[in-house]
């Protein structure tokens, strides 16, 4: 292993309990995870939270995807049958056939699944840091361990230095992680560095490769990574409907895999998507002009906002995704979550070292409106950022 980045476990709960604890927040366990945080309030409470610390999906499903679900309640007293067809349908989407699709409760069930099959005998993952901290919990829960890279100065993963990591650590490695983009900065790996990592590694080490955040992409350099599955690579893309979906709480995602290694997955997975998730997801995959009407919103918010804070003096990463991370430049991210919660409003978590940024979920324009306000009413106004997220779009 490499020993200039070794796994803190200490490190990584320390930081979610400091999140949760002021918060007067419980840490839940969820499908393996520490995913979200506990509320312990009322019903009513929480809907009165602007919600922008979970990436959620604030505008909830559409109407076709609601009634799609209340259809499939029908067959509740059934062990699976009808299915909505989805796993048809997830095929037929991505132009694989269903021996290469694994369906599982959120596309945290793959990330999970891929860390039982590939994390035994002592292997490792290899990723970056800070990213997606359940791959990395999980192979702590069942033994196992992660070689963590560090992010480059803008934020990038840092491609050549992961592979040539990979390579010189890959009798222990067993998966290379690659969350694309990536969470917490929302910043994408290029299609053209995704090729560089297939073609440079082992060409039996298996790469899992995170697109939670696809939909909200709109940089021409981003490429999904389901073309290298067709091409029989070692590739296991992990998709999930909590996002541009908006089914987070319905559970339901699934990988993109060559058929041996989705096989091999099955034996891990608990086979465990509820009737209602299949057919609202079904719907949703049908539903493009309802998912393409999201995407334009998350964007338009996503670039307004960011320039906005960049005209207030605080620099935004440029984000491709349903959420973004704002500097405070020395202010820590801890007492800020505090400062928006007195305000009611729900925001981001530390991400360590990341302690001086704050992720905030995009929201329904009168969320952002309102997240504004309170920053504008936390923070002082500085001098206008010209160079970042606003500047390049
Ligand atoms: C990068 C990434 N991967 C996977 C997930 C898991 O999502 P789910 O299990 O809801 O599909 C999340 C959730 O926020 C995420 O941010």
């Amino acid at each position: 292993m490499d020993a200039r980045h070794p796994f803190s476990r200490r490190r990584f709960f320390g930081g979610v309990a400091a999140a949760v604890g002021t918060l007067g927040l419980k840490p839940t366990v969820s499908f393996g995870q520490v995913r979200t945080e506990q509320f312990t309030g009322g019903e009513e409470q929480y809907d009165n939270y602007i919600k922008l610390a979970s990436n959620e999906n604030n505008w909830g499903p559409p109407q076709s995807v609601m009634d799609a679900m209340t259809h499939g309640f029908k067959y509740a007293n059934r062990y699976g049958n009808p299915d909505g067809n989805i796993m048809q349908a997830i095929a037929e989407h991505h132009g694989v056939k269903r021996e290469n699709v694994l369906l599982t409760a959120g596309s945290g069930e793959v990330l999970d699944v891929v860390g039982t099959t590939y994390l035994q005998n002592g292997k490792v993952v290899l990723g970056a840091d800070p990213s997606y901290g359940s791959v990395y919990q999980h192979a702590t829960t069942i033994k196992s361990d992660a070689i963590k890279l560090p992010l480059l100065k803008d934020f990038r993963q840092d491609i050549p230095a992961m592979i040539a990591t990979a390579n010189r650590n890959a009798r222990d490695i067993g998966f290379f992680y690659l969350c694309n983009p990536n969470n917490p900065t929302g910043v994408v790996v290029s299609a053209k560095e995704v090729r560089q990592v297939v073609e440079g590694l082992p060409k039996d080490m298996p790469i899992l490769i995170d697109e939670a955040y696809h939909h909200f992409v709109d940089d021409p350099a981003y490429g999904t990574a389901v073309p290298y599955v067709l091409e029989g690579r070692p590739v296991i893309v992990a998709r999930t409907f909590s996002k541009i979906a908006a089914l987070a709480a319905m559970r339901i995602g699934y990988a993109i895999a060559p058929a041996e290694i989705v096989q091999r997955m099955r034996a891990y997975s608990i086979n465990s998507v509820n009737v209602a998730a299949k057919f609202g997801a079904a719907a949703s995959l049908k539903d493009t002009a309802g998912q393409a009407e999201v995407r334009r919103k998350v964007i338009a918010l996503r670039t307004s906002t960011s320039k906005e804070l960049e005209a207030w003096g605080y620099p935004v990463i440029p984000s491709q995704t349903n959420f973004f991370m704002v500097s405070l430049h020395d202010k820590t991210v801890q007492p800020t979550i505090q400062a928006f919660r007195e305000k009611n409003i729900l925001v981001g978590r530390p991400f360590p070292p990341m302690l001086n940024h704050l992720r905030v979920s995009i929201g329904r324009d009168e969320d952002m409106q309102k997240f504004l306000v309170a920053f504008k009413e936390i923070f002082p106004k500085r001098a206008p950022v010209t160079s970042t997220a606003a500047g390049q779009r």
